[in-house]
């Protein structure tokens, strides 16, 4: 199939079956949201209930992304966000370097050339390793601006599953930070795409939108 157009793409993506992990998932995630946006989220990979529903970032480390998202004034339909690898690893175990490269080479790198975003926001260490080095630490490198390979500009703030894990100060210094990401991310955002809104009067119901993916996907695990 040609992949001219991100429907192209998506359809093959969807049929992909190019490396190990797909024999453990219910089949490969894509994209949600809208491909027309300035601002990119890229995250690692579907967890359960993505993979569920074939989409990224709706689980429970989405709803504290919208929440995050929020705060700064945008609602997920209004951005592009996606994953490093597309295929839900066996017991969620965090994919490998290695995988997150074979991965993202084959579909994020084709993804980003037609959606052409204006910024990026790298969801945590395996967005960050992919997106800068393999040696960069989201540690250290969270909150700091640089250039991926695409030309594009990009900020790394914490994984929302990470923050799930933190309690007390931790919590809270963690929440501000990745607060103080994305409003960064939101600013260059307006700077660059200024005749873009960000926000929709009512955030989408994400669940709602792909429950018709999901029925469909439940079928396919049956068979
Ligand atoms: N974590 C991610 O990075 N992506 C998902 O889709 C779900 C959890």
């Amino acid at each position: 199939m040609t992949q001219d157009t991100h429907e192209q793409l998506e359809q093959s993506l969807l049929a992909c079956s190019a490396c190990h992990l797909r024999q453990d998932a219910i089949g490969p995630t894509s994209y949600n949201g809208t491909p027309y946006s300035p601002l990119a989220i890229i995250g690692e990979g579907p967890g359960g209930v993505e993979d569920e529903y074939g989409v990224p970032l709706v689980g429970p480390s989405g709803q504290l992304l919208d929440k995050a998202l929020t705060s700064v004034g945008v609602t997920r339909d209004k951005i592009y966000t996606t994953n490093i690898i597309k295929c839900r690893p066996r017991n969620n175990r965090t994919p490998t370097v290695e995988e997150g490269l074979f991965c993202a080479l084959t579909w994020l790198d084709k993804e980003l050339a037609l959606v052409q975003p204006k910024i990026i926001i790298a969801l945590g260490s395996v967005a960050l390793k992919y997106l800068l080095s393999p040696n960069a630490r989201i540690t250290k490198d969270r909150g700091r601006w640089f250039t991926t390979k695409y030309g594009i500009p990009a900020i790394a703030t914490y994984h929302p599953a990470y923050l799930l894990r933190l309690t007390g100060k931790d919590l809270v210094k963690g929440k501000w930070e990745v607060y103080y990401d994305l409003k960064a991310a939101v600013e260059k955002c307006a700077e660059l795409a200024p005749d873009y809104l960000l926000k929709s009067p009512e955030p989408p119901d994400l669940l709602a939108l792909y429950s018709r993916r999901r029925e469909e996907r439940q079928t396919t695990k049956r068979l």
